[in-house]
């Protein structure tokens, strides 16, 4: 039995990640703001994702969830916003159209920007300052006063992700996700690239496809028109996520408001910690990074803790071991779920497990270890007789040159081209539509008929 849970019950739990404020009132006057405005998100949003995330693990569908590493407060307008929803958007008609398969679409976006850090504090030439954590907690720039943890950046933060979310909204809803406009989702700069050829071979079947529904009368169907959209982040910030903690009218359950799903870090996923017992009470739809390092028994504690009703659509084990690592690390997790009967909805993130310094200096990743790990991560899933359920990518609709290698490729010295992201390196639209025919052609042979 798990004893009884509240929004604050993780504060008697040990805590990692967080920064240190310097003016405690300060923060609590903003807590208690951010808990009196208007959450993001509704209860039932996060139901509806729970059902869909259960057709997932059940085999029925495919999840598809991408964005930055980190959102940031200078990086933030309309065209940035919905050039990563149509890349999402592509990748997503992809696979449901290459391999017949229902994708669920959810954006690391509209709250995805407290960062876990190696280190509290970061040296250059002898002088040490607290690391950046994300422009919800302090600035990238190395001076003391960008550095400080700054409460009002939580503000910030909720107000942009209310306008994202309400643009993302508007996209989803009124027109833009339109099968009818599959064509021009396609951006400009990936125009001239084999990829584009590809992507434009595969809407012209849909156009056709469409123009023989409309003969047929039956192209009338909401979900032609609109989509469905998500977001999710990782819940980093407790006192932040606990501030949107509502309990919800229609059934009596807590959720967290602040977006449809939130997942726990790697280095936050400890089973007796603060970030496991925030998010056992909540009713989202919840994920867990799975690195090199767990071990069986603690995957077991951690799903008996977060999932004890065994529910398909509450967790997502997101596997993030490292091209060389998953065909030997996978097998025994996915077993020993297996054997205890365990539902969970498997996915892959092959961008965390994949960080190298390049010689230039830049943090990148090769976009072959990412296909690799992809790959693996399939075949265990085939070997294993499970479900490879879904892709979880760092990825940005901006032509950046972040990661090296693609179909176009971008090798180390041109990495300084177009170098933007404020945490780790993202695919770009080439890179990430790549990705999406590899998984489309590969979901082809793993789903039954
Ligand atoms: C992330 O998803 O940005 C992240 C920090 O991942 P992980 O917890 O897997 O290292
Ligand atoms: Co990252």
């Amino acid at each position: 039995m798990n004893p009884p849970w509240s929004p604050t019950s993780w504060r008697s739990k040990p805590i990692q990640q967080q920064p240190e404020y310097p003016d405690s009132a300060h923060l609590a006057k903003v807590e208690a703001t951010l808990a009196s405005l208007p959450p993001l998100v509704f209860a039932g949003e996060a139901r509806a994702l729970r059902s869909q995330f259960a057709e997932v693990t059940q085999g029925r569908a495919f999840l598809l969830q991408g964005g930055d590493c980190a959102e940031s407060f200078a990086e933030f307008s309309a065209p940035k916003i919905r050039d990563t929803f149509k890349v999402l958007l592509q990748m997503a008609v992809v696979m449901t159209f290459a391999a017949g398969c229902p994708v669920v679409k959810v954006g690391r976006m509209a709250g995805q920007f407290a960062k876990p850090r190696s280190a509290g504090m970061e040296t250059i030439d002898g002088l040490s300052l607290p690391a950046y954590r994300g422009d919800i907690v302090n600035g990238i720039d190395f001076d003391e006063r960008s550095r400080v943890p700054d409460p009002e950046r939580l503000m910030q933060a909720y107000h942009q992700s209310t306008a994202s979310l309400n643009l993302l909204r508007a996209f989803a809803g009124g027109g833009f996700a339109d099968l009818h406009q599959v064509h021009k989702w396609n951006l400009d700069f990936i125009a001239s690239s084999a990829l584009s050829e590809k992507y434009h071979q595969l809407a012209d079947r849909i156009d056709q496809t469409l123009a023989f529904m409309r003969a047929c009368g039956l192209d009338d169907a909401p979900q032609l028109r609109e989509t469905s959209f998500f977001t999710a982040h990782e819940a980093l910030l407790l006192n932040y996520e606990q501030a949107f903690v509502r309990q919800d009218s229609l059934t009596g359950g807590w959720y967290d408001c602040s977006a449809h799903m939130l997942w726990i870090g790697d280095r936050t996923r400890q089973v007796d910690g603060a970030h496991v017992e925030f998010l056992r009470g909540v009713g989202n739809p919840i994920g867990v990074k799975v690195g090199p390092s767990m071990d069986t028994d603690d995957l077991i504690r951690l799903i008996d803790i977060l999932n004890p009703d065994n529910d398909p659509g509450r967790l997502n084990l997101i596997v993030r071991m490292g091209a060389d690592k998953v065909e030997a690390g996978l097998p025994r997790l996915v077993r020993a779920v297996q054997a205890e009967g365990r539902q969970v909805l498997w996915s892959s993130d092959p961008m965390h497990g994949n960080t190298m310094k390049a010689s230039s200096g830049y943090k990148t990743r090769d976009f072959e270890r990412i296909l690799a790990e992809v790959r693996q991560f399939f075949e265990v899933h085939r070997a294993e007789g499970s479900y490879p359920g879904g892709i979880h990518i760092e990825m940005t609709g901006q032509n950046v040159t972040e990661c090296i290698g693609g179909s176009r490729p971008i090798t180390e010295d041109g990495l300084s081209d177009r170098y933007h992201t404020h945490c780790d390196p993202r695919l770009n639209a080439d890179q990430s539509l790549e990705l999406a025919f590899m998984i489309a052609e590969t979901l082809k042979r793993v789903r039954p008929t």
